[in-house]
């Protein structure tokens, strides 16, 4: 199998273990591209679910650093489905990965990347779960790992795993778009190895959600809806899919959605214009800190795979988000983080719209476990209710709710 990297806009090439995010030429960002010399095949439905499963879609490494990242559920979600008046609702819930989110997909293979390039020291800007992911995989492969995190703007549950993990933790008086400028130029200057979705590499991992998707359903589902926030995971997809579908494992594709928040949605504005270009937010905000991102690195990717796939974009409120949140915990029992949520509030949203009609097969994926963020759910959710410690209390309790 030949592997290179290729500039999405000028086409050139580069040497695949070249360290280099963005083409030399003009800018723009890079794919990892393959001339696979025998087509690879897996054989649909069987085996378990990985990452590693589709080995013959992802670049060889020489050592693979894993945690067994992958093989997450695919949820059907009847009761939910029939709330919506929906036919066929799926969450692909990727808080089942080891560190909580789908940032490991990316990093088992960003990580023994970075092993087999000989490097020591990886690092990357993140609002929460990419650092956390980061810092496991560095811990597991023996490595030195900077995380760069906007102060104060993080959930709980993800800086008490970077702290936890023992990498160093720079908290960045600034928001995420100042920190990955910031870790890019580190990275530049300090000779360290970049992780964020900026790294091509990144994006294989990423890739297998889709794969995964295509085998628990036994069929391309219509419509993939997810959170967009630095645009990596809605491009992976979209690439792992064109690429099965040029392989002719699957025969089409299916909308790619990409859901943000109101206060953070330069692609959902970009989307409605109909435009190749995308104004960038100066102050994003937003309740689901994980997607708190005006500065999309990989827009020009998310864009094509929008317009390639007949998708769209569209925004919620963090009310709506919120609102979603408790609506997917209490009717199917999956607890999501608030921008994982993002997906099923789109989902609400373009269905009362039309964009996604009721007899289609959709698929919600929800990025990160709810834990990740225990503020919010002891904010916005119905406080625990005080009581003596006898059983007459107890009873009289019950006697008003059952
Ligand atoms: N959902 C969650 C839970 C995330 O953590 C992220 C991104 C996204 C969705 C959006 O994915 O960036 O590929 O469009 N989190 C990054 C981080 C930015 O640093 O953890 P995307």
């Amino acid at each position: 199998m030949n592997l290179w990297l290729e500039c999405i806009r000028c086409g050139r090439k580069y040497p695949w273990d070249g360290v280099i995010y963005t083409c030399r030429e003009c800018g723009a960002l890079l794919d990892v591209k393959y001339d696979f010399e025998e087509a690879p095949r897996v054989e649909l439905g069987k085996g378990s679910l990985s990452v590693w499963r589709y080995e013959a879609f992802l670049p060889r490494v020489r050592e693979k650093v894993s945690l067994n990242e992958g093989g997450t559920s695919l949820y059907s979600c009847k009761r939910l489905a029939k709330r919506l008046g929906m036919r066929e609702l799926w969450v692909k819930n990727e808080g089942e990965n080891p560190t909580g989110s789908f940032k490991d997909r990316g990093m088992t293979v960003g990580v023994s990347i970075a092993k087999t390039l000989g490097k020591r020291v990886v690092a990357c800007a993140s609002t929460g779960n990419t650092s956390a992911s980061l810092a496991a995989y560095a811990a597991r492969a023996e490595m030195k790992c900077i995380v760069m995190i906007p102060s104060g703007k993080i959930a709980f549950g993800k800086l008490a795993q970077a702290m936890m993990y023992g990498c160093l933790v720079l908290a960045v008086k600034g928001n995420f778009d100042d920190a990955l400028k910031l870790v890019q130029e580190s990275c530049e200057r300090f000779g360290l190895y970049l992780l964020n979705s900026l790294n091509p590499y990144r994006l294989e991992g990423q890739k297998t959600i889709g794969f995964e998707i295509i085998e628990q359903l036994g069929v391309t589902p219509d419509v993939i809806v997810l959170p967009v926030g630095n645009a990596g995971n809605i491009s992976a997809i979209y690439k792992g899919l064109t690429e099965w579908e040029e392989l002719g494992i699957i025969g089409g594709k299916p909308r790619m959605i990409g859901i943000q928040s109101e206060g953070a949605a330069p692609i959902v504005e970009a989307v409605r214009k109909k435009s190749r270009e995308v104004r960038f937010v100066e102050k994003p905000e937003t309740v689901a800190t994980a997607i708190r991102i005006g500065t999309p690195v990989n827009w020009e990717k998310a864009l094509r795979a929008i317009y390639g796939s007949d998708g769209t974009a569209e925004s919620v409120t963090d009310a709506q988000i919120l609102a979603a949140q408790k609506l997917l915990a209490r009717t199917e029992g999956i607890f999501v983080e608030p921008a994982s949520a993002a997906s099923i509030a789109g989902l609400i949203k373009l269905l009362e719209e039309g964009v996604i009609d009721k007899d289609e097969r959709v698929v919600c994926v929800t990025t990160g476990h709810g834990l990740k963020d225990p503020d919010i759910a002891v904010k916005t959710c119905e406080k625990p209710l005080e009581v003596e410690a006898r059983i007459e209390e107890i009873e009289k309790t019950l006697n008003s709710m059952l």
